[in-house]
């Protein structure tokens, strides 16, 4: 049985017709006897969904594998990239006030397997992985994703990040999907190049003319007027930004916010936490580096 350290970040509340957030600042401490995993949890009343639906959210795992298939070069290329996050998720966490000590740091591989064994243990309803799940496309880091993810006893939804590729055999396909659940949707949309395409574009559009709730998984965060001061500061890059987007993105952007369907958005890419409205009572998630034990806990309810 885990002992975690909890931090009830945020409490949305809902009109009939609205989300609003209450505040981010109501924190609990509880005791922790695994020192890897750190928590955020948030919860999103929607009107039209049936009971409660708790969805594990990671990002950001970065992982780097070999295998007995691996070449000396794909082996080589592996050390390398895990010597530069374990520098880099350090900088990461402690850049953003976020824990991180010894028991961050293990390898990514470690730290993926703990991530899937932890969501083995809680039973939330769907884990989600909004990208970056592989540092870079390598062989074996593909065979051990869609070996891992096929023997994960329960749902699975993944999109892919910047260091990833359009799709991945077993861990997530090209295109919008949506996923549907008792009274809302998550819809997976690939915006890992900051821009999302067309055809997506289009299928995205599409799905908001129902008026089925949606909720977003992405890679990166989209910044709006509405967004706060600490994500407005994050370097650009993080950051798809309707001012020096391109039109693809400038149009993504427009449909999130003024569309009635969408009305939260999970993702990563920053590294970073945080909590944001992107439109008025819409939330905007950004999940924090998976690689050094971040989870966010995303409960989605009916109304009382
Ligand atoms: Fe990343």
């Amino acid at each position: 049985m885990l002992k975690c350290l909890w931090y009830f970040s945020a409490l949305y509340l809902a009109s009939d017709q609205v989300q609003q957030f209450d505040s981010y600042g109501k924190v609990r401490n509880m005791m922790i006897d695994d020192s890897f995993f750190w928590f955020r949890r948030n919860r999103l009343i929607l009107p039209g969904v049936r009971g409660e639906h708790v969805l594990m959210h990671i990002t950001d795992t970065h992982l780097n594998v070999c295998d007995a298939l691996s070449t000396a070069d794909e082996r080589e290329k592996v050390k390398e990239q895990e010597a530069l996050w374990d520098v880099y998720k350090e900088k990461f966490a402690t850049g953003n006030g976020e824990p991180y000590g010894d028991a961050q740091r293990i390898s990514t591989l470690a730290a993926f397997d703990r991530l899937l064994a932890l969501a083995e243990e809680l039973k939330p309803e769907v884990l989600l992985l909004s990208g970056d799940n592989l540092d870079y496309m390598h062989p074996a880091g593909e065979r051990y994703l869609a070996k891992r993810l096929g023997a994960y006893d329960g749902k699975f939804i993944c999109v892919p990040g910047n260091h990833e590729a359009e799709a991945c055999a077993g861990a997530w396909d090209s295109g919008v999907r949506a996923y549907e659940f008792e009274g809302f949707r998550i819809v997976a949309v690939d915006n890992r190049n900051r821009t999302v395409t067309r055809p997506d574009l289009d299928a995205l559009r599409t799905l908001c003319s129902d008026p089925v709730p949606i909720i977003l998984l992405c890679h990166v965060p989209i910044l709006t007027a509405c967004c706060g001061e600490k994500l407005r500061s994050v370097n650009p890059y993080f950051v798809i930004d309707a001012e020096t987007a391109d039109e693809n993105a400038r149009e993504f952007i427009s449909l999130c916010v003024s569309s009635d369907a969408i009305r939260a958005i999970l993702c990563g890419h920053v590294h970073g936490y945080h909590a944001v409205e992107f439109a008025p009572g819409k939330p905007q998630i950004v999940g924090s580096q998976g690689m050094a034990g971040a989870v966010h806990l995303f409960t989605v309810a009916q109304p009382d």
